[in-house]
């Protein structure tokens, strides 16, 4: 008796639900839609006016309509903007992009400065493999030229055989800045953890491509001195380790715990390298889980004037500073796709926790964006801040937006693994925000104050990021569920590096 009743009130039930939910179902999915193409049709704004005054060049400066060779001078911006492209389904750019691939000298380089591994790895070697990762598997058909997709993979590889005598070092913890056309580099005694660390995806990836483990083993071999750091006290909660590590030793310097830029995506990347290969990195979920844990026990932090946001604080020898960045908003998503993966609420609640409050970084400003530093520490908030503090629960340290992605990621993270409609909203009203602020002349610009109206200013830079990350955040959150997207079971086919260029996993 009481199984038939149950499932004749749960099929009522269903029944109800999907009468009345249909209708608003269907307005969301259309709002979704014309929200996508708007988000196209800024990326075409973008590619446009770096087509026209910048390309082959590395960034548009779209208030003057020059350019930049500040990432190697290979064409940072179309390499960036290639797998944008392609998730978009624009054939036009993703063919401009192909023809100019195999056209780039990745063995020299006509910029005169060090050229950085990290920087040259997440965007070229990440944006190679994330294009010819969709044009072999889940976007293929949108070239036809198969020639032109196989090209994409020589070209990566001649490009980490360029850079990979910066592993040659006692330790094998690689220099980062380099003079590629001589093989130097500049005589640092030390490398970050960031830039050590967020190399094992692509270069593993490269070498899981070719048949070749060189690279894999380059990259792994610099990661095991930050898996398993010394000395001791460089580790100061578990899996949370300092910031600079010797290259001649692999000897940890400092015990500088913090997941703002130069730490964050060593973080990240340790539980995405799990993803990526799950029978073979489990260490690597492991640290991220201590480190996570650790986390949630010892830096999470709540202004005093806004005890329902959470941000995450630095340590530092013993005491704790309370600031953190706009790059650091990466973390709510980091660990929402945790907690998917691994089934665990804790870290999806917490993750969720810390979309919200970095959400409210945005929504307090003048112009809808977020700042590129923050505090809440009420020992130091300047005399023209303290009403902006007692609301808004932090106060700006550093005023300006550079086109970064980072509260937007995570907002596409809680949307795809909770698929609540308030997050595409949100992510929504940050990119409207973001056109509309950052919009002149030829293109998209950084501006110098978020919490004035119209933005204070312009910095001049369209980085190229902006097409990797902004804008296929912004769009993916909208569009149709596809094989590249984030999945809310855990079970993703493709897992986005630092960058935002989806990597294929290998499972
Ligand atoms: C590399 O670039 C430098 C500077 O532009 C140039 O002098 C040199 O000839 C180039 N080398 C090769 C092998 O192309
Ligand atoms: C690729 O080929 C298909 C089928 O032959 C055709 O419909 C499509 O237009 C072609 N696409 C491009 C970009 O040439
Ligand atoms: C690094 O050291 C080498 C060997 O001493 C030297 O030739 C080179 O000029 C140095 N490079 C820099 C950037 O200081
Ligand atoms: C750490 O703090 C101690 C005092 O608590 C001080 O003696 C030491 O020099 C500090 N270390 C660094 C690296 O700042
Ligand atoms: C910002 O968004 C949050 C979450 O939706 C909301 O609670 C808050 O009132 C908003 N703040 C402002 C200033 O609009
Ligand atoms: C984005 O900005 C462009 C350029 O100013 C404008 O044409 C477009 O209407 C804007 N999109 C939205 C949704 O506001």
């Amino acid at each position: 008796m009481r199984v038939p009743s149950l499932s004749l009130s749960l099929a009522t039930l269903a029944l109800a639900g999907h009468v009345s939910a249909t209708p608003v179902r269907r307005a969301q999915d259309d709002q979704a839609s014309q929200r996508a193409a708007a988000v196209k049709q800024a990326f075409q704004i973008a590619w446009d006016g770096y087509k026209q005054y910048a390309f082959p060049h590395d960034q548009l400066h779209p208030v003057d309509n020059t350019y930049d060779d500040g990432y190697d001078g290979w064409g940072a911006s179309a390499i960036d903007a290639l797998s944008t492209a392609i998730v978009m389904r624009n054939a036009e750019v993703v063919n401009e992009i192909l023809d100019y691939i195999p056209t780039i000298n990745f063995r020299n380089t006509t910029v005169t400065s060090t050229i950085s591994l990290f920087e040259t790895t997440i965007r070229y070697l990440g944006g190679l493999l994330a294009g010819y990762d969709l044009l072999k598997g889940p976007v293929a058909g949108l070239v036809n030229d198969t020639q032109k997709v196989d090209t994409i993979l020589t070209q990566a590889k001649t490009l980490a055989d360029t850079l990979k005598y910066a592993f040659d070092t006692p330790s094998g913890i690689p220099y980062n800045n380099l003079y590629i056309n001589s093989k130097g580099n500049d005589n640092s005694t030390t490398n970050g953890l960031a830039t050590t660390g967020t190399l094992i995806l692509e270069w593993t990836h490269l070498s899981d491509l070719t048949g070749d483990d060189e690279y894999a083993k380059l990259a792994q071999k610099a990661e095991s001195y930050l898996l398993n750091p010394q000395p001791a006290w460089a580790q100061p909660f578990p899996g949370l380790v300092g910031t600079n590590i010797a290259i001649d030793t692999g000897l940890f310097q400092d015990d500088l715990v913090t997941w703002n830029g130069g730490d964050d995506s060593f973080y990240e990347y340790l539980i995405k390298f799990f993803v990526y290969s799950p029978s073979r990195f489990s260490e690597y979920r492991d640290r991220w889980v201590a480190a996570a844990e650790s986390t949630i026990a010892h830096l999470a932090s709540s202004p005093s004037t806004r005890p329902d946001l959470t941000f995450v604080s630095v340590y530092n020898n013993g005491t704790y500073q309370l600031y953190s960045e706009h790059l650091t908003g990466f973390i709510g998503g980091n660990f929402l796709l945790a907690g998917s993966v691994l089934g665990r609420q804790d870290f999806i609640d917490f993750g969720l926790k810390l979309v919200d409050s970095w959400h409210d970084t945005y929504n307090s400003t003048a112009t809808g964006i977020g700042p590129e530093e923050f505090s809440w520490d009420p020992n130091s908030v300047p005399a023209d801040q303290e009403s902006f503090f007692k609301q808004a629960g932090f106060y700006i340290t550093a005023s300006n937006y550079v086109l970064r992605p980072e509260v937007i990621e995570s907002i596409y993270y809680a949307y795809r693994i909770t698929g609540d409609q308030k997050y595409r909203d949100w992510a929504w009203d940050a990119f409207v925000a973001i056109n509309s602020t950052t919009h002149v002349r030829s293109g998209y610009s950084g501006i110098e104050n978020v919490n004035v109206a119209g933005g204070g200013g312009y910095d001049n830079v369209q980085e190229s990021f902006f097409f990797a990350e902004v804008l296929k955040y912004s769009y993916l959150i909208q569009a149709d569920d596809a094989e590249f997207q984030v999945q809310k079971n855990g079970k993703n086919s493709f897992v986005f590096n630092t960058e935002a260029h989806p990597i294929k996993v290998v499972g």
